[in-house]
């Protein structure tokens, strides 16, 4: 990989990236879509494929993670991608490694509330990768609101020479944001899981009105997730969407994102309202 992209930077061939965790569905292909557009015909569209396990908590789902790397080479070779980059463990973090790159303030509520290192891997893995494909643009998806916000952080902290892209949430029909994780979900769950879209809904209707506290939408967010019986909220937040700042008041433009667990699966969405 390394000798690929030094070689397109030599040549002064134009790289976009989009880093994934695999079991592509039509969120991550529309991100390829979107690196293809700004890097055109002529340049040189890279997906990578880890599995990352310094994101995954001790008790998370890193050796279960849905994998199907026939399905993703067929998606990928359909959107034409270029290159797909499929490091190993022991490629990445060959033994004795201890190098980690952690971002220290945006990282600290939502996810990195509940998954407290959750962020120290991404944004390590992220760098890695940067440092191996040279990417001139990497696209990254708002369905991970905070993630893309961290590695932009990261990008200009650090000095990548990288132009950092977020590109729209992709949905279900019935609104359900498209996730790897969706695969976990009981028939029940599936039906249950467009609660999140409602309640993002929900808080969009009650700031049309005006500002509201923050306090009351998530006692009503609250409730509403409440009636589905397979639910458990882990956190509902207002925040402005630049600086990640919670919000006490609750309006046009402020940041909405939550994370609900439907049985084992946790699964996140967000939304500006
Ligand atoms: P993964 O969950 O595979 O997601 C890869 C990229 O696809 C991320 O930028 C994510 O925000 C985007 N994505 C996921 N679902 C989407 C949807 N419904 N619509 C649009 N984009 C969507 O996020 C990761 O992997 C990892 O943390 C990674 C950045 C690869 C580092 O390991």
């Amino acid at each position: 990989m390394k000798r690929l992209a030094s070689g397109w930077k030599v040549s002064g061939i134009a790289v976009g990236f989009v880093p994934t965790m695999g079991y592509l569905h039509a969120g991550h292909i529309s991100l390829v879509h979107n690196a293809r557009q700004r890097v055109g015909s002529k340049g040189q569209v890279v997906v990578s494929i880890y599995v990352n396990p310094t994101q995954f908590g001790p008790t998370e789902d890193l050796a279960k993670y849905p994998r199907d790397l026939a399905h993703d080479k067929k998606l990928c070779r359909e959107a034409g991608v270029d290159v797909l980059f499929v490091p190993s463990n022991a490629q990445m973090y060959p033994e004795g490694y201890s190098t980690y790159v952690i971002e220290e303030h945006l990282s600290q509520a939502m996810e990195g509330a509940s998954r407290p290192t959750h962020f120290r891997g991404v944004t390590t893995v992220v760098s890695k990768l940067f440092n191996l494909v040279l990417p001139d643009v990497a696209v990254f998806g708002a369905k991970d609101f905070q993630q893309a916000a961290i590695i932009q952080r990261m990008t200009r902290d650090l000095n990548f020479p990288v132009k950092v892209v977020v590109a729209p949430t992709v949905r279900e029909p019935d609104g359900l944001a498209l996730s790897s994780r969706n695969k976990y979900l009981s028939p029940i769950q599936r039906e249950q899981a467009v609660i999140l879209r409602q309640s993002l809904q929900h808080a969009r209707n009650a700031v049309a009105g005006g500002p509201v506290q923050a306090t009351r939408l998530l006692d009503e967010v609250g409730k509403r997730i409440a009636t589905a019986s397979e639910a458990r909220l882990d956190y509902v937040e207002f925040f402005n969407p630049k600086t990640l700042e919670p919000a006490t008041v609750v309006k046009r433009g402020t940041q909405m994102a939550l994370a609900v667990f439907l049985g084992k699966t946790r699964l996140i969405d967000n939304a500006t309202l």
